[in-house]
């Protein structure tokens, strides 16, 4: 159908008049926009999102998903050596999803370029290619990296692993792709005007799975033989990156297409998803849908009811992420001002929402200091400054279990490109890193 008609039919003649006013490159990018959006849907979503509350409902049967932490299992080895060998034989990937745009942290650039302020001054997207290039090297096998990112942080992200020649890796195993966008919708479902471009917001980290397949990397994995993906946050300064243990579980476990790691909450009202059963189906309740009386719900010993947050980190059966290809997730909205017009609908889709549709699920416990440290504000908590003191605690924990005499009043930094999780340390290498691959530093 023509394409002002197309508009036309789906509300949108205001959209149509302003193309037609255009001419040369103005209207060929405006009329690109518009091809890249399904006017149709978008007005349906309009009009069941108009009708319902903001906030999605959460069914009155939902109770909380056990956990144990996986460190404390007597298979713990075992799942590791299982993760390995697997690494080792090409069968893991890592997605990063860095499509989002940090507005929280107000960093204008894409989030994974950020220093937190570790002494080495090295940005996310730096320790997370030297934990999986350390990792690489131990299990024997270069492990692919697919990274997605949106069409406002594409082109910025490619050119900052560039300019760093990609840290090392072989370029070929790494793999870009941008996500899709939905167009913001003023209050009356008009579509919103960025200049003479149309206001496009990333789809949510739930488009993954449909860009991972329209851009061809999920073929480009199954080439490859990959049969686990190990999906993370660009913001966690503490992922341990393809965990071989989180691996070796879920191959060890067999029924489950998908696994999540899990930490116990930090209190009540830490901005984390919880992990729960609605309706008897596995999934996360994001932190803005939990109704205060699940929120606050305690045992009778005190602990919260609801205490499975969801650190963003989970794995994923490759048949998994084929049935995921075309199946519908369901889309949240927020309300926010977009190019000064307040009150407009961003629409996005919750990668979370895949497990319901997966059937069973195997959660993972994990200890918080050893692997969650979000970087999500400028200060306070979940910001770059708690970010570097736990990192600078972490790994002194580990130089201490390796039976090294630290400062008792430093903190310190141990290179990904050193140690992954604590392993391979002790007097000598410390005398002989120190001031280069390890580094001091104050808490202050
Ligand atoms: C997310 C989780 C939350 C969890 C928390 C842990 C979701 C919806 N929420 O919250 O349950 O407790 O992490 O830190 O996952 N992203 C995209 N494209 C987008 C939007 C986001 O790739 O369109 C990426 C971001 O770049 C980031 C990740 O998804 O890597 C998380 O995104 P964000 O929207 O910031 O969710 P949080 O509020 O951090």
């Amino acid at each position: 159908m023509d394409i002002l008609e197309t508009l036309k039919d789906n509300g949108q003649s205001e959209l149509a008049a302003h193309l037609q006013n255009l001419t040369g490159d103005a209207r060929k990018n405006l009329e690109r926009d518009i091809s890249t959006q399904d006017w149709k849907e978008l007005k349906a979503l309009h009009a069941e999102k108009s009708a319902a509350s903001l906030i999605d409902n959460v069914s009155s049967d939902l109770r909380p998903m056990p956990f144990k932490i996986a460190s404390d299992d007597l298979r713990y080895d075992y799942w590791k050596e299982t993760g390995e060998i697997l690494l080792g034989k090409g069968q893991v990937a890592a997605f990063l999803v860095a499509g989002g745009q940090g507005s929280r942290l107000g960093f204008d650039g894409p989030k994974g370029m950020f220093d937190i302020g570790l002494p080495s001054h090295k940005s996310l997207f730096q320790l997370q290619a030297e934990r999986l290039q350390n990792l690489s090297a131990q299990v024997g096998h270069a492990i692919p990296w697919c990274i997605m990112t949106s069409p406002l942080n594409h082109e910025a992200t490619v050119n900052f692993f560039t300019e760093n020649n990609f840290f090392g890796m072989d370029r070929t195993n790494i793999r870009f792709f941008e996500q899709g966008t939905l167009c913001a919708l003023s209050p009356d479902g008009k579509a919103v005007l960025d200049g003479d471009r149309l206001a496009l917001v990333p789809d949510g980290n739930g488009g993954c799975f449909r860009a991972l397949s329209q851009s061809g990397t999920l073929a480009w994995l199954i080439e490859r033989g990959v049969k686990y993906v190990f999906l993370y946050s660009v913001d966690n300064a503490l992922c341990r990156i393809c965990d071989p243990a989180f691996i070796g579980a879920l191959a060890s476990e067999g029924r489950s297409m998908s696994a999540s790691k899990v930490v116990h909450k930090a209190n009540a009202n830490e901005k984390v998803g919880i992990f729960a059963f609605q309706n008897k189906k596995p999934g996360v309740v994001e932190y803005s849908d939990l109704p205060e009386e699940y929120r606050d719900m305690t045992n009778p010993d005190g602990s919260l009811t609801f205490d499975g947050g969801n650190i963003a980190i989970h794995l994923f059966k490759i048949e998994g992420l084929r049935k995921l290809q075309t199946s519908k997730l369901p889309w949240h909205t927020a309300r926010k001002t977009v190019c000064g017009i307040e009150n407009c609908w961003k629409f996005e889709q919750f990668l979370f929402d895949s497990f319901p549709q997966l059937g069973t699920m195997m959660p993972f416990g994990v200890v918080r200091e050893e692997e969650f440290s979000p970087v999500k504000n400028a200060e306070g908590c979940d910001s770059p400054e708690t970010a570097r003191i736990m990192i600078g605690k972490l790994h002194k924990e580990w130089l201490k279990k390796a039976n090294v005499e630290v400062n008792p009043n430093k903190l310190y930094e141990i290179s990904p490109t050193i140690s992954y999780a604590g392993e391979n340390l002790n007097r000598r290498t410390f005398e002989r890193e120190l001031g280069k691959g390890i580094l001091e530093f104050d808490e202050k």
